[in-house]
């Protein structure tokens, strides 16, 4: 076990604490709120935190679409550097959260932003970012990474620098009771994947990372369980929690990661504008039963310490079990909206994978493109 950790996120956590903007930014700073499409204008988000930066110089750039694209982001860097910005407030889901990370760095860099994402360009410095998080789901508001589109190319990719942690994240589960069903799934959904991701690897012995990783893991679990009963306090502060847990770096800080899911969902995203939660659902089981040998010892002690199916359970039974939790929550996993052929869409994501270096990935670099073309032929229907 080897590792650095720091996250320096200040976290204001419970309701009303938007209020706490106030004092988070410095009297002096000159802010660029970014938001979405404007869901923030109907559920008073949007007031509270135009309340919280009275006194302050501040403008706003909204349009921010989901799976946010460079072509959208760019305009807002303009802003920024017109209007020498120096303290980026988003405002929104992921998808704002990581926009803004990208116009935080790219503002301060001369060449085009997407050179970050292909690292041409590395980045060595950014403009400071708070955040306000509204849909819970991508650990974004305390983490350093972003995924960011290029439309034009059908282009979906990520890249993390410590220069755009933010420096705060305020998270008042009150701004949940908008969200659609489908973004509260979606959300519990990516959590769980991101868990999961960081778990279902090789066994080294990390008994603090496992125990927590598992925590996180049986309170989703129990989440899902209660979906039907969600609309409580309780319900949305601890999924506005787990969700924040799962990816702020704690749990994946010197254990072994996986992410080859995100990375085949990440192209579903990019090729058909599925959900992204929604991608990782019918990558994940078929993907795991392809690497069931490499993960045996950890589904094994994931079927009984999450899902509590005895001592002798088998991996297969916590793959089986993992499906039937999306099942249960009506997420599909398996893909069946592609317009021509099923082999069409395999070679397409392959290709993609191809295209953008996935040639070897999961923790062990096993999932070569012959073991995605695997994955994918269970995956699409
Ligand atoms: O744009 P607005 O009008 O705000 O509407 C949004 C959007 O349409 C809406 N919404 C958000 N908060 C709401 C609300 N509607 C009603 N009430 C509220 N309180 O929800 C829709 C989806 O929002 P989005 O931000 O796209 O969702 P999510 O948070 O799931 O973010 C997904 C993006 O994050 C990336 C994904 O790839 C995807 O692009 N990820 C980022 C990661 C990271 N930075 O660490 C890791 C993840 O694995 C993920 O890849
Ligand atoms: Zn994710």
């Amino acid at each position: 076990m080897q590792f650095t950790y720091s996250n320096p996120t200040t976290i204001f956590f419970g309701q009303g604490q938007i209020a706490a903007i106030k004092n988070a930014i410095p009297a002096d700073k000159k802010v660029l709120m970014i938001y979405g499409g404007g869901s923030i204008k109907k559920n008073g988000v949007y007031e509270q935190v135009k309340t919280a930066l009275e006194g302050y110089e501040w403008l706003e750039f909204s349009g921010v679409e989901p799976n946010p694209t460079k072509e959208t982001l760019d305009k807002a860097v303009q802003v920024v550097k017109a209007e020498n910005i120096d303290f980026i407030l988003a405002v929104g889901g992921g998808s704002v959260i990581d926009g803004s990370k990208y116009v935080a760095a790219a503002a301060t860099y001369e060449g085009d932003g997407w050179d970050i994402l292909t690292r041409k360009h590395t980045v060595t410095e950014a403009v400071a970012i708070g955040t306000v998080l509204t849909l819970p789901a991508t650990g974004s508001e305390s983490n350093c990474g972003a995924v960011i589109t290029k439309a034009e190319t059908q282009d979906k990719l990520a890249f993390m620098t410590p220069y755009v942690h933010p420096q705060f994240a305020v998270m008042d589960p009150d701004v949940m009771k908008t969200l659609p069903e489908n973004q509260l799934l979606n959300g519990l959904v990516d959590a769980w994947v991101h868990t999961c991701e960081q778990y279902i690897t090789k066994n080294t012995g990390a008994y603090v990372q496992d125990a927590y990783a598992e925590g996180l893991l049986r309170s989703l679990k129990t989440l899902g369980e209660q979906f039907a009963d969600r609309d409580n306090d309780e319900w949305r502060a601890n999924l506005m929690w787990t969700a924040n847990q799962a990816l702020n770096g704690l749990i994946g800080a010197g254990v072994p990661q996986d992410w080859a899911t995100h990375m085949l969902g990440h192209e579903f995203t990019a090729l058909w504008g599925v959900a992204h939660a929604r991608s990782l659902a019918i990558v994940q089981p078929s993907l795991l039963r392809n690497q069931i040998e490499a993960k045996r010892e950890k589904l094994e002690q994931m079927g009984r310490n999450v899902f509590s199916l005895g001592a002798d359970c088998s991996a297969e039974q916590t793959i089986d079990a993992i499906e039937q939790f999306y099942h249960q929550l009506d997420v599909a996993t398996h893909f069946e909206q592609y317009e021509t052929s099923k082999e069409a869409a395999v070679s397409a994501v392959v290709q993609q994978l191809d295209k953008h270096g996935m040639t070897a990935l999961g923790e062990n670099g096993a999932i070569t493109l012959e073991e995605s073309e695997k994955i994918l032929n269970s995956a699409i229907a």
